[in-house]
Formats: C-alpha cells, structure tokens, sequence
C-alpha cells in the first residue's frame, strides 16, 4: 500500500479522484441518516413548542451569541451526566431552529439550567454576574432589563416555524402576543395560555419589574425553562431490539404509501 502512495501523491488526477471518493463516503455516512431522522427523534412525554415570551428569549440568547460560550447539550459522558443531569436527546431540541447544541463551554453547558436558579439570581447574574459570582468572566447584560421584549413580530417568527415542522396552532399563533404578555406577570388569568402549552409553564414576572415585558423577561423565562419539559422519571431508551422494530415499522409504512400512491394513479 505505501509503495503505491508514492504513486498517487505525484500524480494529480488519481490523487483527486481518490480524494473525491474519500471524500464521499465520509459524506454518506453523514448525511445518509439524516433522511430517516424520524427513526432518531424518539417519542417523549413533555416536550413542547416554545411559548412566545420563550420563544422571543431563544431569540435574544441568539442574537447576543450566548451560544458561544455555552453548549446545551449534556453529553453521554459520566462526568456530564453527573454535574448537569440526564444526557440530552433528540428530541429535546426539536423545535430548536437553529439548534443550540454549541461547540464551546468557556461557561457550563445550560441544557439543564431551568429551575437550577431563582429569576431573581438569573437577572442579577445577567445584569452582572461578578454580584452573584464573583469570578465571573461572563459579560454583563444590563440593557436587558431596559428593553422592551420584541414580542409584536413574534407571531410572524411562529407561523415561520410552523412552516418547517413546529406544531403551532392557528389559535397559539393568533394570541402570540397576549399570550407572551400574560406569561411575564402574574395578574392575568393564564388559563388559556395553560390550555395551549400545558400545565408546567412558568407564568411570573422574571425581572421583578412588573411594568413592563423586557427581553430581560424572555431571556429569563427561556433559561427556566430549558431542560425541563421532558419527564425523564418515564424516560425509557429504546434498546437496539426496540430500535431495529421502529426502523422495520416506519420502513413497511413509507412502502405501504408508495405502492397505494402507485395504486391511486
Ligand atoms: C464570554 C463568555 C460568555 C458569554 C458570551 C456568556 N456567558 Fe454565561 N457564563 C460564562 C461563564 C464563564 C460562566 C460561569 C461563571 C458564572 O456563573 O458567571 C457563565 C455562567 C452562566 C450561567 C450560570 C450557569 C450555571 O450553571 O451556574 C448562565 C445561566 C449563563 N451563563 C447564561 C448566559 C446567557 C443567557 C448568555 C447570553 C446573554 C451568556 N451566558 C453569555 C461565560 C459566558
């Protein structure tokens, strides 16, 4: 084999080719599962479309680039595991577009950061975090708490989503922005929002001031809520058994529409 390299390295067109087929199936390997992504995702209890106000947060987490020094993906490494919790799954950024899973930790990874912290430790520490952790090198975000929260387009961004697979309502998208209000402050009524988004959601006013609805607020309501919505008390993993009967279900399925498309015409 080594002799041969002597050969493909001074001759161009064989060294290409050779990189193009190399190249290809390191290609394949990647890009082939993702056609049958629907064997990856697996089913959970929990998991939920965003609120809007959570949604508007995701929107500020990435506009301020938190994902650059924060992962939210807890790996299936037992250090991980032991210090954040439960490894993550696929199904837990589903709605994530784009996904958050990061590829640097100068600070923890925050899959799991909802409920960790009080709202009021979150918006001190956003605000600085040297007064709640004296060591911090995380930039302070004060201006957070003196902006109004963008939630008039939210409804746009939600229908968008609903475009490429989130499962939004025409009633959750109609009452995007009241719902993103009520969620920020305890005097509403917050059934309706319940009804839409379950139980679990935290309706409170993050920022301690009841005025107004901040992008303090939604970052704040995004944070508590990360990590949270899948149960994992009835989390089960498939084991590869369990798997393989998924892949030969789905596999009989998509034959099954192919041939009665093929009957139709
Ligand atoms: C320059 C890197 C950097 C950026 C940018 C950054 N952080 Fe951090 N973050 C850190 C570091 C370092 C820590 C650990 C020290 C601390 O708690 O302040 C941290 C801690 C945190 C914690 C506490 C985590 C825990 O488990 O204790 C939260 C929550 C957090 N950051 C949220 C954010 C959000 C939201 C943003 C974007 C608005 C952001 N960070 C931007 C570096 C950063």
């Amino acid at each position: 084999m080594l002799k041969h390299h002597d050969k493909i390295e001074r001759n161009s067109i064989i060294l290409l080719i050779l990189t193009v087929v190399v190249i290809s199936i390191g290609g394949l390997v990647e890009i082939a599962p993702l056609f049958r992504l629907e064997t990856t995702i697996e089913k959970v209890e929990g998991m939920r479309p965003y609120t809007p106000l959570e949604l508007a947060g995701a929107k500020i987490y990435k506009r301020e680039g938190c994902y650059g020094c924060h992962s939210q993906q807890v790996r299936v490494l037992r250090d991980e595991v032991e210090r954040y919790g439960h490894y993550s799954i696929a199904s837990e950024s589903m709605y994530d577009y784009p996904f958050q899973w990061g590829s640097k930790r100068t600070g923890p990874d925050l899959a799991r950061i909802g409920a960790k912290y009080s709202d009021e430790w979150h918006t001190r520490h956003l605000i600085n975090p040297r007064d709640v952790v004296p060591e911090s090198i995380m930039p302070g975000y004060k201006f957070l708490t003196e902006n109004d929260a963008k939630i008039a387009g939210i409804a746009d961004d939600m229908e968008v989503l609903r475009k490429i697979g989130v499962p939004y309502t025409d009633e959750m998208i109609q009452n995007g922005v009241s719902d993103a209000v009520i969620q920020a402050s305890t005097e509403r009524d917050a059934e309706k929002l319940f009804q839409r988004y379950g139980k679990k959601v935290n309706v409170r006013d993050f920022d301690g001031n009841p005025q107004r609805v901040s992008e303090m607020d939604a970052l704040v309501s995004y944070l508590q809520m990360l990590g949270t919505l899948v149960d994992f008390t009835k989390f089960e993993p498939l084991t590869i058994k369990e798997f393989n009967d998924l892949k030969t279900k789905i596999d009989n399925e998509q034959q099954q529409k192919i041939i009665e498309n093929k009957n139709a015409k």
